[in-house]
């Protein structure tokens, strides 16, 4: 099983940006935490960031028919990037959106994305954690009870 986890613009700066919203982990330490993560749950994780769009994109567009779902904080295009939207939508994976911050306690344009209507479900708030949360999810980890 493998599972893309994908950073939009900006969060390649992680661990130097606005540390006070976006805690001190740089991507490489969160994406090798994943990746560690991913070992104890028996799935691949692959990991990708590009600022720009198109990038985003044809990644999804060519690494869809070999994974199982996608982890994805697109950073600000959440609010306006209706080509990624539609890229994840049309991968007919599930796809969980990820924020570091809780986008519904800041500027009000945050509180809107795009994004989440194709998405199985989105965790906006928890930090670092939320990406490991949502791997367990897509993994199937914690098991619910029925
Ligand atoms: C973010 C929230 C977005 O509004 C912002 O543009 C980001 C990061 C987050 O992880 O909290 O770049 O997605």
């Amino acid at each position: 099983m493998k599972i893309m986890v994908i950073n939009g613009p900006n969060l390649n700066m992680l661990g130097k940006r606005n540390k006070a919203i976006y805690e001190d982990k740089t991507l490489a330490e969160l994406d090798a935490l994943l990746r560690k993560e991913g070992e104890s749950l028996g799935v691949d994780v692959v990991s990708f960031q590009s600022n720009s769009e198109g990038a985003l994109i044809d990644f999804i567009q060519k690494n869809s028919s070999q994974a199982s779902g996608i982890i994805i904080n697109p950073g600000a295009l959440t609010h306006y990037g209706f080509s990624l939207r539609d890229a994840l939508a049309d991968s007919g994976l599930p796809v969980i959106e990820v924020h570091l911050s809780n986008i519904y306690a800041r500027e009000e344009w945050r509180a809107k994305s795009v994004i989440a209507p194709t998405a199985k479900g989105q965790i906006s708030g928890l930090g670092w954690w939320g990406y490991v949360a949502a791997l367990r999810t897509l993994v199937g980890e914690p098991k619910k009870e029925t």
